[in-house]
């Protein structure tokens, strides 16, 4: 496919209330921490969004009928995933997702479960409810990153309600099996647990071979007690838009989500709308052309990183983020570490592992390379200067 889109052109995005870049501000560190890309917005998306401006009148918004086509016609289309338009339950943020699934299933002091490391609001997000998490590590098999069933099943007791899923997995990159999720799946079934399966990151695939699989496609007793959670933010960089959404097919839960929105949860904002249906609708061609370039990205960082002394990564299969090993390295403080190097990461205590970072390397090649270099400059010194 001939190149549309140039992902390597540089998008200076000071004065944009970038949380991003504005974190380092007036600082030489390269900003590879939270996740969102450098990139551009798809054409369609921006051509949509000039076109609603340009309207000019900004008020409430009902959820577009023609987007629940969409998003239906997407998950049959990619999933093989029939859903139904009542299923879906428009949503501000996902973060607001995970939190609304921990107050809707169960009571206080119930348990929640979940697989560390994992996105920070995954461990937040029990406590905000008054729930008890329990975390259960994920384990490296090879090189790949596994879940424990036999710890699962040890861990749960007799108030475990609620298993925290993500897939693909932020910060690990896992893209489970259809074996993995069913195993999940008829563990949280035995349990009448119900899984919050958080999928915001399945349109980041970057192994060919590899299929996402929505954990409620598997079954119906699975749907049954699934809460799936989506939306176009991560793959058409549109974080800062606020449009995402559940999908629900029981009608219990379904109704106990909403009533965990309900009075405190606002609308999802006109423009979010008007982006997510150019982005799932009319970005196909830029989505691959993406994928594309996060896949020379990915084979990058991990080459670089794997020659850094003290310092490993395992495959990526999927998201735009590199969960790096730094354990062996001697250094104490990561973070520090590679800011003082002039690179800013993500730190891994804050995904329940310390001694890890995160490194979001979708942004621009020469960008990435120039991270890369300090990375490994520091690093090298470090190591001479303690062996
Ligand atoms: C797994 C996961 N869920 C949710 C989010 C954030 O979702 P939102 O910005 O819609 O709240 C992220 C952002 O990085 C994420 O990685």
């Amino acid at each position: 496919m001939a190149d549309h889109y140039n992902f390597d052109a540089p998008v200076d995005r000071s004065g944009t209330y970038s949380m991003k870049w504005d974190k380092y501000k007036g600082k030489d560190i390269i900003p590879l921490w939270v996740a969102d890309m450098d990139f551009l917005s798809p054409p369609a998306v921006r051509d949509a969004l000039i076109k609603r401006i340009n309207h000019g009148v900004f008020g409430y918004t009902l959820p577009p009928q023609e987007l629940n086509e969409i998003i239906i016609s997407l998950m049959e289309n990619e999933y093989g995933w029939n859903i139904e338009k009542e299923w879906i339950v428009w949503l501000p943020g996902l973060v607001t997702g995970l939190n609304l699934v921990c107050r809707a299933v169960g009571k206080e002091n119930d348990y929640v479960m979940t697989a560390i490391p994992v996105y920070p609001p995954f461990l937040t997000g029990p406590g905000n409810s008054g729930r008890n998490l329990i975390k259960v590590p994920l384990i490296k098999i090879g090189d790949s990153w596994k879940f424990d069933f036999q710890h699962i099943e040890k861990s749960i007791n007799s108030g475990t309600r609620l298993f925290l899923l993500c897939n693909p997995h932020n910060p690990v990159g896992r893209v489970y099996e259809r074996d993995e999720l069913s195993s999940l799946a008829d563990i949280c079934n035995k349990h009448k647990i119900v899984i919050s399966s958080d999928e915001i990151h399945c349109g980041l695939l970057l192994e060919p071979g590899k299929r996402h699989i929505p954990i409620a496609s598997l079954s119906p007793e699975t749907a049954d007690r699934t809460i799936t959670l989506m939306a176009p933010s991560k793959t058409f960089n549109l974080p800062g838009l606020g449009c995402s959404f559940a999908v629900i097919s029981n009608a219990d839960l379904r109704k106990s989500f909403n009533a965990a929105m309900n009075g405190i949860v606002p609308r999802v904002n006109t423009l979010g709308y008007i982006a997510a249906i150019a982005a799932y609708r009319d970005s196909h061609d830029w989505h691959a052309e993406l994928l594309d370039y996060l896949r020379i990205n990915r084979d990058l960082v991990l080459s670089a990183v794997n020659m850094m002394p003290g310092l490993s990564s395992q495959p990526i299969e999927a998201t735009y983020l590199a969960w790096i090993d730094t354990r062996q390295s001697g250094i104490e403080d990561p973070v520090k570490f590679f800011e003082d190097a002039g690179v800013g990461l993500f730190e891994g205590r804050e995904f329940g592992t310390p001694g890890f970072v995160r490194l979001n390397f979708g942004c621009r090649r020469s960008l990435l390379k120039k991270a890369l270099e300090r990375m490994a400059t520091a690093i090298k010194k470090h190591a001479g200067d303690i062996f």
